[in-house]
């Protein structure tokens, strides 16, 4: 049994999840917890090589089933090496993107369909977030924060992919309760302050389900 609390989040490109990652970090210091930052793709060596293969722009000729498999090849070995042990140990972790990324954007965004669940179920084994940040903002507004010249393979998609990708986010917002949305068009302070209060409740929770036990 994990005894760590794992958080993801989650979001269009540019939407502001390193930003408030940073800002939940130092939370986490400040109240003495340890916590533990990673990122999909990546977070271990062989993830982080699979990472440029995803995202190098000159592979242009990727199968979307080839590109679904990566990121789900890339999570297995991050979840094995990195995520598990670290909330076995008792860890908070934080992670830039998890399993909710590839539904979004190989389920809905290529139309790959409820496959991608299916793999990426394989994949992390059971080790699920106990919450996910949805940071909601329109994919128009995320992507014109990125320099033409900085976007990756993916974010090089045209509108209508990453509107594609945005519904499926906002629909797996409403099916699962472990998914919170959060208005990501106000100041990082607004928005920080919104997601620590989110999670102090669940740290109460928390605190109050080990005093049951
Ligand atoms: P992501 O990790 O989701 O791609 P980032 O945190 O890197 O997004 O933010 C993308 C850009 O937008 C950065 O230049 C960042 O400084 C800026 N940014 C982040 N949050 C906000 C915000 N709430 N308001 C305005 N700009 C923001
Ligand atoms: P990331 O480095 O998080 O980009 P950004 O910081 O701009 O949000 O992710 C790289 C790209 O990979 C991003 O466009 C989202 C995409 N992605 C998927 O398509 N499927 C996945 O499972 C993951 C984790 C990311």
């Amino acid at each position: 049994m994990k005894k760590g609390l794992f958080i993801s989040i989650e979001g269009p490109d540019g939407s502001g999840k390193s930003t408030q990652i940073a800002a939940l970090k130092e939370y986490f210091e400040q109240k003495g917890m340890d916590v533990v930052l990673t990122r999909e793709p990546g977070g271990t060596a062989i993830s982080e090589k699979i990472r440029e293969i995803i995202l190098d722009k000159n592979n242009q000729e990727m199968d979307d089933m080839t590109e679904a498999l990566l990121y789900a090849a890339a999570r297995a070995q991050h979840v094995a090496q990195i995520i598990k042990p670290a909330l076995m140990a008792g860890r908070t972790v934080i992670c830039d993107r998890f399993i909710d990324s590839s539904i979004a954007y190989q389920g809905y965004g290529r139309q790959l369909g409820d496959c991608v669940r299916i793999i990426n179920e394989y994949a992390v084994r059971g080790c699920m977030p106990d919450i996910t940040f949805l940071l909601k903002m329109d994919p128009k507004i995320g992507k014109s924060r990125i320099r033409d010249e900085e976007q990756d393979r993916l974010e090089l998609e045209k509108l209508e992919f990453h509107q594609r990708v945005y519904e499926g986010y906002v629909e797996m917002e409403k099916a699962f309760n472990r998914i919170v949305g959060i208005d990501a068009a106000r100041s990082i302070q607004e928005i920080s302050a919104d997601i620590i209060a989110q999670i102090e409740a669940v740290l109460q929770e928390d605190g109050r389900n080990r005093n049951d036990l």
